[in-house]
């Protein structure tokens, strides 16, 4: 019988970044081109295996990007270990509200919270906004962020993204 560790993970970013297509590509490998926006918040969770054999339990709030939500927000990032912060790589803007996410994380979440910032629709990349010079620049000097680009179209980097917050949450 192998041991199951619980991690709370919140999703954050901008509306319409593919936060819940995220999800959905990861919990059941589906995608959808007509996605409602999120109305509050979602609750999901997904199990992966990590590499001694134990498993990961991810329980997944999957925040609304829109506006009006944003004070909803803390009641998600508190208490959790994990944060994915998700722009969209042909949106500049999204960029800087991924960064204005990672700030009040840093304020107010917990201190060892693990924080992936995720350029999603990497698929797009005939359309592509955000360079990885950009985001180098956005996040100078700060310490200990994951930076990834996944489609959640596709597929691509989303599994690996999972995976490795989960050996980091693991092995911490
Ligand atoms: P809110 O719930 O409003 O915060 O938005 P969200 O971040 O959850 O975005 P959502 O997952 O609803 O996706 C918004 C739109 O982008 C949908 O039409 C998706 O089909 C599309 N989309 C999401 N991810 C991708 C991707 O990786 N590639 C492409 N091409 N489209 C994507
Ligand atoms: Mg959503």
């Amino acid at each position: 019988m192998s041991n199951t560790s619980s991690f709370k993970l919140v999703l954050l970013g901008e509306s319409a970044v593919g936060k819940s297509s995220l999800v959905l590509q990861f919990v059941k490998q589906q995608f959808d081109e007509y996605r409602e926006s999120t109305i509050g918040a979602a609750f999901l969770t997904q199990t992966v295996k990590v590499e001694d054999g134990s498993n990961v339990k991810f329980e997944i709030w999957d925040t609304a990007g829109q506006e009006r939500y944003k004070s909803l927000a803390p009641m998600y990032y508190r208490g959790a270990q994990c944060a994915v912060v998700v722009y969209d790589i042909t949106n500049y803007g999204s960029l800087e509200k991924a960064k204005s996410w990672i700030t009040e994380l840093q304020r107010q979440a917990d201190p060892d919270i693990i924080i992936a910032v995720c350029g999603n629709k990497s698929d797009l990349a005939e359309r592509r906004a955000v360079t990885s010079d950009q985001v180098q620049k956005m996040f100078e000097g700060e310490e200990g962020l994951l930076f990834v680009e996944t489609s959640a179209k596709s597929g691509d980097g989303v599994q690996a993204l999972f995976t490795v917050l989960a050996e980091k949450l693991h092995n911490s």
